[in-house]
This record gives structure tokens, C-alpha cells and sequence, in this order.
């Protein structure tokens, strides 16, 4: 009988709730369409048909240690790219499948060199793989919910065997729980209808992973999808429980909690633009600043932020997603240590932005300025040692102005003349409490 064990669990978490910011990797032969990473099932397309993108795979400009940098400098501490995605196409040297890119052009473990190049840029590494397979024979094809071939009766279920399945895709965990040094992080995708839980043999799979790697920390996609907690949320976690929530495409309007109102463990996965693989015509990018906005909302509703993307056949992030990076670790650079460590502050959000804390630190994040000294809203005055702006350690301080004489039980901050701040995406006054 799985006993849940809370306080390894919470010290198995403790690295990613600090992180609280990470990088998705999308990139396989869907980024050769360039149509999204369910091209193959969107669009209906036979195998034999997808089998060229195989042949033509040959990503000339593949540098992960260009990836890792670009996520380091961006202010991430954890990477995930897709081992395998739902075409089945495995970009690492799987002995159980001839569908992997040691056998296309480049001849590369690909695998192998995102996990060392992500190590050596010291950011934690995960890998994402999908439980769905639509290129294994004994994966369910017609009137599946998703299958590229689920509207073709010729592709009947009859002869197909689960058990063989559910065989190769444990085998191909153990692969790379196996071959690829200490993971830290695996990002299961996706269960659906009754394809959850045993039905994948999560059991099994779980004792297997956790026996290869202890460390490793797993989402709650074995249970769930981007829809649903999972069993954590419930009170009785399963023997394959997930370690964090997956919210995809969304910030929880109230952070997350489990039935007894506790805070559970959460991870939003957000797009850049509305495509996961590389999508030649989504050029809908969300800007720098809304991202470091989103990223602030994540860490004060104590949850984390995966921001995707989605490099070309090439292997080149395409440079829309590169600006965006750029912008984003110029913010981090200067405000991460009100994101690292951070989290939900107890305090009500204030008007003008967001709170995050970190013990007795506690980071106001100002998005927009206010008329008159800044309300310090859910402390009181005889706790504040010392206020500091964030981004260049000056001095704040306490307001004594009249203005607010109407609202004594409110610490107001003075940030004198100016009413323009200092950073007009997100100036955070960095508030340091007495023990
Ligand atoms: C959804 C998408 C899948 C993507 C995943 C990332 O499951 O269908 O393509 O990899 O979200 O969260």
C-alpha cells in the first residue's frame, strides 16, 4: 500500500518552488510542417505520408547550448524539451524503435546533447514524454480521440495489443531514465477519457522511474491533462500522483489548492505565441512585459511559469521568441530575487500590481505607479525595518505625508517627485520586515 510521504515529497519539491521559472522546448519533425506539434492529427496526415519529414530531418544549426544560454540568460533555472512528442518521433537513441533521430540525416543523439548542454549552463534538466504514440502500431487509431487516422475505419484496433504498447512506452522511460545521467525533471503528456492512471500502468511506471531516478520530480499528466488537478488535489494521493500541477494556457485565478483548502504545488505552461511546435505563420507573440507581468502572477498565487518554445527544422529559436527572452532577463537580472524563493505573500493584491514574499522580505511589484506615497497594504508600521528599491538597493521611505493621514493603519512608501517609475514594466520596492 503507497504510504505518501509529505516530507519527502516537499524536500523532493524544494528546488522547483524556488526556481519558479523555466523553459519548454517544443522541437521534433513537426517543425519541418511547421504547422504546430498536432499537425500529424489535425490535418489527418497518414504515416506514410509524415515518414518524409523523417526522411528530411537533418537540423544543421541543432546548438543546445545556445538553448541553455538563452534560458539561463533569460533568468530560467529549468529546462524541458520534448524526448518524444505525440508523432512518436523520438529524439533520443531508443533501442526499441527505429523512429528516432539517430536514424534521419543528422545521425545525432539529440537527446544526449540538450541534457549535457542544459547541465553545463547549471540549470536543472527535464525532458517531456508523451504517453500518446500515433506512429506504434498497437497505439488505438480508429475512433480514438485524437489519432490522425481516428475517422479511418480501415485503421480498426482489431490485432492491436496494449499490453505490447504499454511494453515499448515503459521501455522508452527506462530508456531515458537510464541513459541520460540524473533527470530532474519528467513532464508526462497527456491522459484522457479512460486513458489514465493504470490504464497507462502508472504504478508500475512510477516504482520503475523513482527506483532509476529518486530525485526526479513528475507532473500530474499520468492522471490529468492541462484539465484536472489530479489525485494530490484530493487528500489521497495515488501511488502515481502527480508532484505539480500543470495548468496549461492559464493562470489560476486563485493559485491552487487541494480539498482541505491547503496550497498545492503548480506549474502554468505558457506559449510564447499560440503554438507549441514552431508555427511559420503564428507571429502572435506576447510581449516581454506581459510575460514578466504573467511570471509575477504565477510566483504571488505560489505557483511557477514553463514559458515555450518552439525551434524551427534548423534548430534555431526563431529570434521573435529570442527579443522576448532578451527582454525578459534584462527585468530578471536586475528583480529576480523577487521571483526566486517567492511566493504567495498573504496580502491582498494592491491596486497597482502584485506581492510576492520570501520569509520576511516582502517585493511590492508596482505595474503601475500611484497619485501620491504608495500604500504598503497588509503590514503595519512597527514591522518594517527598511524599504528598498529593487532594482538599485535605494533607500524608500515611510511617507508622513497629510495625504494619507485618513488611513493610519496603512504604511504608505514615498518615492518622491517623480511620477514616472523607474521601470515601466514592473518596479518592485523590495520590503524588509523586522524578525
Ligand atoms: C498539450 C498539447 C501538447 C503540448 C502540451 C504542453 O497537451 O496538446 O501538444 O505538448 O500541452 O503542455
Amino acid at each position: 500500500m503507497y504510504q505518501f510521504n509529505k516530507e519527502e515529497y516537499l524536500k523532493r519539491m524544494e528546488w522547483f518552488t524556488k526556481a519558479r521559472f523555466g523553459m519548454f522546448i517544443h522541437w521534433g519533425l513537426y517543425s519541418i510542417p511547421a504547422r504546430g506539434e498536432w499537425v500529424r492529427s489535425t490535418e489527418e496526415i497518414p504515416k506514410e505520408d509524415y515518414m518524409k519529414y523523417f526522411e528530411e530531418f537533418d537540423p544543421k544549426d541543432y546548438d543546445p547550448r545556445r538553448w541553455a544560454r538563452a534560458a539561463k540568460e533569460a533568468g530560467m533555472q529549468y529546462v524541458v524539451l520534448t524526448a518524444k512528442h505525440h508523432d512518436g518521433f523520438c529524439l533520443f537513441d531508443s533501442k526499441l524503435t527505429e523512429f528516432k533521430s539517430t536514424n534521419t540525416k543528422c545521425g545525432r543523439d539529440l537527446v544526449a546533447e540538450y541534457v549535457e548542454a542544459v547541465r553545463a549552463e547549471g540549470l536543472k534538466v527535464g525532458l517531456y514524454f508523451s504517453l500518446l504514440d500515433w506512429y506504434h502500431e498497437d497505439y488505438p487509431h480508429y475512433q480514438d480521440k485524437n489519432h490522425p487516422m481516428r475517422n479511418h475505419p480501415e485503421c480498426s484496433n482489431e490485432n492491436r495489443d496494449w499490453n505490447r504498447y504499454l511494453e515499448y512506452m515503459h521501455g522508452q522511460i527506462r530508456e531515458i531514465c537510464t541513459n541520460y545521467g540524473q533527470l530532474d525533471l519528467l513532464w508526462f503528456d497527456f491522459s484522457y477519457d479512460d486513458m489514465r492512471g493504470e490504464k497507462w500502468g502508472a504504478t508500475k511506471l512510477i516504482q520503475m522511474v523513482r527506483s532509476l531516478q529518486p530525485h526526479v520530480i513528475i507532473d500530474n499528466r499520468l492522471e490529468a491533462s492541462g484539465e484536472g488537478y489530479g489525485s494530490m488535489a484530493t487528500g489521497h494521493p495515488t501511488p502515481y500522483h502527480g508532484d505539480f500541477v500543470t495548468p496549461e494556457q492559464i493562470i489560476p485565478p486563485h493559485g491552487i489548492r487541494d480539498v482541505n483548502g491547503d496550497p498545492l504545488i503548480w506549474e502554468a505552461c505558457v506559449t510564447m505565441n499560440n503554438n507549441w511546435g514552431y508555427h511559420a505563420a503564428d507571429h502572435y507573440f506576447k510581449p516581454a512585459p506581459m510575460m514578466i507581468k504573467k511570471l509575477v502572477e504565477c510566483v504571488s498565487k505560489g505557483g511557477n511559469m514553463i514559458l515555450n518554445v518552439g525551434p524551427d527544422a534548423y534548430g534555431n529559436i526563431p529570434e521573435e521568441s529570442m527579443k522576448i527572452l532578451r527582454e525578459i532577463g534584462a527585468w530578471m537580472k536586475k528583480n529576480g530575487e523577487s521571483i526566486y524563493h517567492c511566493g504567495y505573500a498573504g496580502i491582498e493584491k494592491p491596486d497597482y500590481g502584485r506581492v510576492t514574499r520570501n520569509g520576511n522580505t516582502i517585493y511590492y511589484h508596482m505595474f503601475e505607479n500611484t497619485i501620491g506615497p504608495v500604500p504598503l497594504t497588509g503590514i503595519r508600521m512597527e514591522q518594517v525595518k527598511k524599504i528598498r528599491m529593487l532594482y538599485d538597493g535605494h533607500e524608500v521611505p515611510i511617507s508622513h505625508s497629510w495625504v494619507h493621514s485618513d488611513y493610519p493603519d496603512i504604511v504608505f512608501a514615498d518615492l518622491g517627485p517623480d511620477p514616472v517609475l523607474p521601470d515601466p514594466v514592473d518596479t518592485v520596492l523590495a520590503v524588509e520586515l523586522k524578525e
